[in-house]
């Protein structure tokens, strides 16, 4: 039975109390929510980014074409350019199957291109069926300058192909070509915003995750071109598209930062959401866990802190306030909250750093709230001594992340009854069952209805990750799927909706007497979702029973970034690291995508020479 006092008051609960997460993991910004639909555009992928990457990664080419990177560049933050000799051609094909184009639909078209004299360029996009769009012809002259057309569909499409032919001699670079049709207008691929818009989300947690705090903690060197593989930095993310230098994302990809911080903060208004980024505390996580000891970098990134913080909310008279209003938005966004860290290893090292973040905020910025972490673990030592120093530094929000089994959701829907009611109050920035079927969902959903009941300790709280390209998956599960031309719910997203669209005003407080039916066993999914792994092992590949690989990355450089925690056992046999086959729980489903299917995983994995 339950008994239900309507009289009694509970705890409130905030409008903002469920929020969404974005990484740019999966592929869930190029080749995904940012709407552009060419591949490499700039040129600028390389073997930095993914062993498998050259500079013409997702283009063809015919007659004499070649990438360089020298003097002729576009600009010291866009190296590599192509240069097209007369009558030859050059061909990009997009994400997944191809680019995707609705029939009657506009698309904008744009290139730099440098001419000695002038080049005739035609502009067409075709699939094997023939022509997709009237071809178009734009003329480059002389040095470096942007040109535009307009391509309309005459026939839908998800296998598209967009060529740039020259007459003569050309340097061309930032092929580009986006729908007219994106989210408000704002660049943002609209089924997917749609869908996220859908959730009417408190909140939005960006841009990651370990994008933030893995990599180098340096900026971009203009002189050289590096340094690659650095973590997300704010200022790399604004201004025009083609000076934002690409990155080498923690994911094993390029990341062309197109959808940078403006886009995010953008986004985050046209839903109706509260803008909540992450920024790095030098102190890397995700396998890496190093604090850097440099006193001048930790002193540009808090002040790269405080300018973000002007770029966001300044006037438009202050320096980086004037920036955001070149953007086009000389209102101020509105930034109340901003995390430093994500799941830092080393809590001491990490407070140490966190602390003058906050010092700094705090003298210049009293009202805007600086949200700290409690490492990577939902328990243990780390943990405890990380929410002990959040305790000491009497911290406002820290931010709780795990992926657990449907079992654990269950069997914690109390975890959050027994928090000091006076104590830091938990922003549960990350978390998810371990998988995308109905029974994992239901789990979330009555873990959901703890935190909710706890609502004056959970204040925030976002399931991850949001968004997955299902042709590059690093990650799962997740709560959105897609693909060039389609994008489906998975049962996790219904549970969220339901919860976000529908946050009361207060706790009523009640009681429950009986005993509750068990949803069990729960056979669940894999979940190669934990850092366990770390830096010990090498050439990590998941397959299916039948030898379909499922996940596969040298894991070189960053470590290896996956472990299977669905069951089984792991054990070293003949110096090699293998899971065992034995786990009824090595399941694979994914509501809504009918691709997957009761996979068993094998995962191998090499140990590394001394671990
Ligand atoms: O959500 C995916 C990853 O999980 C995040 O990047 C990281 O913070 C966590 O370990």
């Amino acid at each position: 039975a339950i008994t239900v006092d309507p009289k009694a008051t509970g705890a409130k609960i905030d409008d903002t109390m469920y929020g969404v997460f974005f990484e740019d993991i999966n592929r869930a910004a190029d080749g995904g929510l940012y709407a552009e639909l060419v591949q490499n555009r700039s040129f600028e992928y390389s073997t930095a980014d993914n062993r498998s990457y050259t500079p013409l990664t997702s283009w063809a080419t015919t007659g004499t074409a070649a990438t360089a990177d020298d003097d002729g560049r576009l600009n010291a933050r866009n190296r590599t350019y192509l240069a097209l000799g007369a009558g030859s051609s050059v061909t990009n094909s997009g994400y997944n199957t191809g680019l995707s184009v609705q029939e009657g639909e506009t698309y904008d078209f744009s290139v730099w291109a440098r001419a000695d004299g002038s080049a005739a360029l035609t502009v067409t996009l075709q699939d094997a069926d023939g022509e997709l769009a009237q071809a178009r012809r734009v003329t480059a002259r002389g040095g470096w300058a942007r040109y535009t057309a307009r391509l309309t569909a005459t026939r839908t499409s998800a296998t598209g192909r967009l060529t740039v032919a020259s007459g003569s001699p050309a340097a061309l670079d930032m092929i580009s070509l986006i729908p007219r049709d994106t989210y408000k207008g704002h660049g943002l691929r609209a089924d997917l915003a749609r869908k996220i818009a859908a959730l009417d989300p408190g909140f939005v947690r960006f841009p990651g995750g370990c994008l933030v705090n893995t990599g180098s903690m340096k900026g971009y060197d203009e002189e050289s071109g590096w340094e690659r593989r650095r973590a997300y930095q704010w200022k790399d993310t604004i201004g025009p598209v083609e000076q934002r230098a690409t990155n080498a994302n923690f994911w094993g990809y390029n990341q062309s930062y197109g959808l940078g911080y403006y886009e995010y903060f953008q986004f985050s208004e046209d839903i109706g959401a509260m803008p909540l980024p992450v920024v790095p505390a030098l102190v890397t996580g995700c396998g890496q866990n190093q604090a850097v000891d440099d006193d001048a970098l930790l002193k540009r990134h808090i002040q790269d802190t405080l300018d973000l913080i002007e770029f966001a909310n300044g006037p438009v008279t202050s320096e980086w306030g004037k920036k955001r209003a070149k953007m086009g938005h000389p209102k101020p966004f509105g930034l109340t909250h901003l995390a430093v860290g994500n799941e830092e290893n080393l809590p001491n090292e990490y407070f140490e750093r966190f602390k003058q973040f906050r010092a700094a905020v705090e003298a210049k910025y009293p009202d805007v709230t600086v949200v700290s972490n409690s490492g990577p673990d939902d328990s243990g030592s780390t943990f405890d001594t990380a929410w002990k120093l959040n305790r000491e530094a009497n911290v406002d929000l820290v931010d709780e992340h795990y992926y657990n089994s449907p079992q654990w959701f269950l069997q914690n829907n109390d975890r959050y009854d027994s928090y000091d009611r006076s104590g830091p109050k938990v922003f549960l920035g990350e978390y998810a069952s371990q998988g995308n079927t109905f029974r994992n969902a239901l789990s979330e959903a009555a873990f959901m209805t703890g935190l909710e009941r706890n609502a004056d300790v959970v204040k925030l709280a976002s399931y991850a990750p949001l968004l997955a390209n299902e042709d590059y998956v690093q990650w799962r599960p997740d709560l959105i799927w897609f693909n060039n031309h389609a994008s489906w719910n998975s049962a996790n997203y219904e549970v969220q909706k339901l919860f976000m669209r529908n946050v009361g005003d207060r706790v009523v407080p009640s009681r429950a007497t009986g005993t509750p039916s068990v949803i069990g066993p729960v056979t669940g999914a894999v979940g190669l979702s934990t850092w366990a792994t770390s830096a010990a092992y090498d050439d990590v590949k998941v397959t299916g029973a039948d030898g379909t690989e499922l996940l596969a990355d040298d894991f070189s450089g960053d470590a290896s970034r996956w472990t299977h925690t669905g069951g089984g056992s792991w054990s070293v046999q003949d110096g090699q690291y293998v899971q065992s086959d034995e786990a009824a729980e090595n399941t694979m489903v994914s509501a809504g995508d009918p691709a997957w299917h009761d996979y068993d995983v094998h995962v191998k994995a090499t140990k590394k020479a001394g671990k």
